[in-house]
């Protein structure tokens, strides 16, 4: 079996951690997202991944190479498309429809294929969505999972009988919304849906194929329960993290340890060389990223550090991404919902309250009571 990662996307609801590293290589609980999903697809017996990418492709090359977990590993990459008649028109990618068409060749017309969006944790059984398609014989099955608000999602409405999915709305107000019943972003796809997307030209698959093949009778549905998340909003990331951790609370690292004078509330998990300093507060939900330093009488909660991070005495962190290689000073205090660049520097005695956003390699001396980006 194939599958199609969709891996191009610039991940603007995650900047600035986004700006350094495509979302998908985004590390829940130390793993980076797109190694979760590619183990998954190896044990599912998906022997060939085609990475469609765009924004990040060579970090995401030198991430993967030519294989990974069993897999030979491929990549399509979008080239982004100017309007053929108007040379000062922007540039535009690919999008979720484009990407799938310009790997044809590679997917090949002789099977199905699995299609996934890249920035989705989930446990999706993805041998059960291919055999849900293989019987109803439709051109695509689209994995359903069910949410509170559908209002930033596709939304369908579903035959439970047939398991017809007869209408798809990209994105609807919250008052069009049909049905709490969301696509998932992971698609079976039988290879007649190259009939439907346009060669060579940015493509929706959500607005411009799948209402059309649901009014063709040829979109069908498979509803699953379990873990499902979009990681690609700030406090979904943050989210995504807490449900690994919670689910691996047994695991968490004991305060022995870490020595008599540091405490640490479950569930937390700490990377390969990281050190905690003596007085230390940590937990519950963090993540310490590899060759993390957390200084003495540091307290630290419901946060993602990322690795090679330093961490000064007397600091405290609430409910925050901290980017790769950050260097915070002494008696720093940082809210919830910040999220601090790669690489930028929090000078001693600086406050950063609620929703302040860093820019990467930016160096911050004074104190910010409002919520800004600082760029
Ligand atoms: N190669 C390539 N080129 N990939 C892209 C492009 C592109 O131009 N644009 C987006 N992608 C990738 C993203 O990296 C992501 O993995 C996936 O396509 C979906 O794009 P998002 O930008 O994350 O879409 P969304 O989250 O707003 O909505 C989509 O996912 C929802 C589930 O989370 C839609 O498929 C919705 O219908 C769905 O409910
Ligand atoms: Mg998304």
């Amino acid at each position: 079996m194939k599958a199609l990662i969709l891996a191009g996307g610039f991940g603007t609801r995650l900047r600035p951690l986004s700006c350094t590293r495509p979302k998908i290589l985004f590390p829940i609980v130390n793993k980076p997202l797109l190694d979760l999903t590619l183990e998954r697809l190896s044990k599912s017996g998906v022997s060939e991944v085609i990475l469609a990418v765009n924004y990040g492709a060579e970090a995401l090359k030198k991430h993967c190479g030519s294989s990974k977990y069993g897999m030979k590993i491929l990549y399509s990459e979008d080239r982004i498309q100017h309007d053929s008649k108007n040379i000062f028109s922007p540039p535009r990618p690919l999008g979720t429809g484009g990407p799938i068409k310009k790997a044809e060749n590679l997917l090949g017309k002789d099977e199905s294929f699995l299609v996934l969006n890249g920035d989705i944790l989930t446990d999706l059984d993805y041998r059960a969505l291919m055999q849900s398609h293989k019987k109803s014989s439709g051109i695509a099955t689209i994995a359903l999972f069910t949410v509170k608000d559908p209002s930033r999602y596709g939304v369908v409405k579903f035959n439970e009988e047939s398991f017809q999915i007869t209408q798809f709305f990209e994105k609807p107000s919250r008052n069009e919304a049909p049905s709490n019943l969301i696509n998932a972003g992971i698609y079976a796809l039988n290879p007649k849906i190259f009939n439907y997307i346009p060669k060579a030209k940015p493509c929706s698959i959500e607005r411009e194929v799948f209402p059309k093949l649901a009014s063709e009778k040829t979109l069908f549905g498979h509803p699953f329960q379990g873990l499902w998340i979009d990681v690609g909003k700030r406090e979904d990331y943050l989210k995504a993290n807490m449900l690994i951790l919670e689910s691996q609370k047994e695991q968490s690292p004991q305060n022995q340890m870490f020595g008599a004078h540091i405490k640490t509330r479950k569930p937390i998990a700490i990377g390969e060389n990281a050190s905690i300093g003596e007085g230390s507060m940590i937990g519950p939900y963090v993540v310490l990223g590899k060759n993390v330093n957390v200084g003495m009488n540091v307290s630290i909660q419901n946060s993602v550090v990322f690795p090679g991070v330093i961490i000064s005495d007397l600091v405290s962190i609430k409910g925050t991404v901290i980017g790769e290689n950050v260097f915070i000073g002494k008696h720093v205090q940082i809210g919830e919902n910040c999220i601090i660049g790669d690489g930028a520097v929090i000078e001693d005695n600086v406050t950063l309250v609620n929703g302040v956003t860093v820019c990467p390699f930016k160096t911050v001396s004074e104190s910010v009571f409002e919520a800004r980006c600082l760029m």
